[in-house]
């Protein structure tokens, strides 16, 4: 049985095993190191939802922030793709204004695919901002970058539709809110 737990404050031995993680899932083009992963997380530490094991070990991780508009225009006006390059100053907190949220990874050890655990990130993920909005944080839209056929379907499956393809694997899609699971 998996916990989902928000990240708070510095702990460089779970943003370890983010880096490990991502080791095993992607490309060494589309990762992280923990140095790049550690400089954003300080300019927001509400970016994680962790899955983890009985032992407290990391099973999986969704990861969203709020992107400055900067970021943002150039995210929909350029064929440049923004994954590990996004820089920590255009990270930003939560504000009452127009939140763009950037979901940047969800990951789930191969040990636990198809489970079900991808989709319960996303809804956690959904929930949060949810939560955000309630407390009067406007939320504009979430985007992301497809990476694998299966983080494609995941995507397709909460209404995240294509805007730009960059290669034959990694697609900008985005959504405005509410986004909800297609039955
Ligand atoms: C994508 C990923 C997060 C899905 O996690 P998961 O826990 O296996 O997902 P779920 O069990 O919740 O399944 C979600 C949907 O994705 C589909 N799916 C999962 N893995 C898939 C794969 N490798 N190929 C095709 N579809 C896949 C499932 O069939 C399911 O659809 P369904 O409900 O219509 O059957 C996981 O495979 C992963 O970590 N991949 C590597 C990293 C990655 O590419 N992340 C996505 C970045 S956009």
């Amino acid at each position: 049985m998996l916990k989902y737990i928000k990240s708070t404050g510095i702990d460089y031995g779970r943003l370890q095993e983010v880096v490990d993680l991502d080791a095993l899932v992607y490309p060494p083009e589309l990762r992280g190191t923990l140095e790049s992963i550690s400089e954003r997380y300080k300019a927001n530490m509400e970016m994680f939802i962790y899955a983890v094991d009985g032992d407290n070990k990391l099973a999986g991780y969704i990861c969203f922030f709020p992107i400055s508009h900067r970021l943002y225009n150039a995210i929909l006006g350029s064929d440049t793709m923004f994954d590990d390059n996004i820089a920590p100053e255009d990270v930003l907190p939560y504000t009452q204004d127009d939140n763009n949220i950037f979901l940047i990874s969800v990951v789930v050890n191969p040990r636990y695919a198809g489970q079900g655990v991808g989709t319960r990130l996303m809804q956690e993920m959904l929930s949060y901002l949810d939560a955000k909005q309630q407390r009067g944080c406007r939320i504009n839209c979430v985007m992301a970058v497809t990476a694998s056929k299966g983080g494609e379907k995941l995507l397709d499956s909460f209404g995240l539709y294509p805007l730009r393809k960059y290669d034959t694997r990694c697609t900008l899609v985005q959504a405005k809110l509410p986004l909800t699971m297609r039955p």
